[in-house]
C-alpha cells in the first residue's frame, strides 16, 4: 500500500471514530438536558403547587394583614393560647428563627419591646443559620449555627448569667426526598437544643420543640420525661394536616436535677 494510501485510511479512520465520540457525547449532553429539564418541570409544578396552596391558606392572609413575616405565627400564637407558655419578662431563646414570625410573637408577648410600660420588660434571643432583617425587641444571632459551641457561648455571653423563661425551636433542615433522614437530622436538632436547655433553663422552664414523626419519637420523649414534669407532643390547627411535623412540649424544668437526658434509652 502506497504512503497516500496508508494516510487516506488513517484519515478515514479518524474521521469515523471523531464521529462516534460526537454522537456519544451529544447523546451524553442531551440525556443530561432532559434529566435537567425534567427536574426544572418538577420544580416548577411543585413551586405552582405551592403557589396555589399559599393563594388560599387562611394564615397566610391573616399574616400578611397582621404584619407577621409568615404563616409559622399562628403555629406559637396557638400553643400559647391553649398552655400560657409567654409571660410579660420573660426571657425567650428562638432557634432556627428567620425569618422571624417567632420572634414577632414572642417580642410582643414578653414585652421585650415594652409596648406596656407598666408590665414586665422581657429579653427575646433569636438564632439562625441565615441572614435575617432585624425585629424590633430581638437580639438577634443571625448567620449562627445554633449547634456549634460558639453560637451557644454568644447566647449565654447575652444572657448576662440569666436563664431563660422559655426555649423555642422551630429548626428544621433543608427536607430531602427522604423522611427517614430528615427525620433523623431534626430530632438530633432537637437533643442539641435539649442538651443546651441544661445548662440555660430556668427551673420550672418550658421547652417547645419542632420535629417530624418518625421511630426516634419516644427516644427523644423519654429524655424529655427525665427533666420536665410534663411533656406531650402538639399541632396546632396552623401545621398543615399533610404536614409530618408535630411540635414536643416540655413545662415544669427540673432544673435542680441537673442530669443528663437518655439519648440512648
Ligand atoms: C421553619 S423555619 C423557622 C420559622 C420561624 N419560626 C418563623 O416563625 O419565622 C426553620 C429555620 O431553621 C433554621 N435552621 C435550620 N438548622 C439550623 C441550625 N443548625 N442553626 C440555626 N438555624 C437553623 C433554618 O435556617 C430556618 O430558617
Amino acid at each position: 500500500m502506497s504512503s497516500f494510501c496508508r494516510l487516506r485510511r488513517t484519515l478515514i479512520t479518524t474521521c469515523v471514530l471523531s464521529r462516534c465520540h460526537y454522537h456519544i457525547l451529544m447523546y451524553k449532553t442531551n440525556v443530561r438536558h432532559l434529566c435537567m429539564a425534567s427536574n426544572l418541570l418538577k420544580d416548577n409544578v411543585s413551586s405552582n403547587v405551592w403557589l396555589q396552596r399559599q393563594r388560599k391558606d387562611i394564615y397566610v392572609k391573616q399574616a400578611g394583614k397582621e404584619n407577621y413575616r409568615c404563616r409559622s405565627a399562628y403555629k406559637l400564637l396557638q400553643i400559647n393560647d391553649r398552655f400560657q407558655i409567654l409571660k410579660p419578662g420573660h426571657i425567650v431563646i428562638d432557634c432556627g428563627a428567620a425569618p422571624g414570625s417567632w420572634c414577632q410573637v414572642a417580642a410582643q408577648k414578653v414585652n421585650s419591646i415594652c409596648s406596656y410600660p407598666s408590665a414586665p420588660k422581657g429579653l427575646v434571643i433569636g438564632v439562625d443559620i441565615q441572614n435575617m432583617a432585624p425585629i424590633d425587641g430581638v437580639h438577634l444571632l443571625q448567620a449562627s449555627d445554633f449547634t456549634v459551641k460558639e453560637t451557644q457561648c454568644k447566647i449565654t455571653e447575652i444572657l448576662q448569667g440569666q436563664l431563660a423563661d422559655v426555649i423555642l425551636s422551630d429548626m428544621a433542615p433543608r427536607a430531602t426526598g427522604l423522611k427517614s433522614h430528615n427525620h433523623d437530622i431534626i430530632v438530633g436538632l432537637c437533643f442539641s437544643v435539649l442538651r443546651f436547655s441544661l445548662n440555660v433553663l430556668k427551673e420550672g422552664g418550658t421547652l417547645v420543640c419542632k420535629l417530624w414523626m418518625g421511630g426516634d419519637q419516644p427516644r427523644l420523649e423519654n429524655a424529655m420525661n427525665s427533666v420536665f414534669d410534663n411533656v406531650r407532643f402538639v399541632k396546632p390547627d396552623a401545621s398543615r394536616d399533610d404536614s409530618a411535623e408535630v411540635f414536643i412540649l416540655g413545662r415544669g424544668f427540673k432544673h435542680s436535677l441537673q442530669k443528663h437526658p437518655q439519648e440512648n434509652s
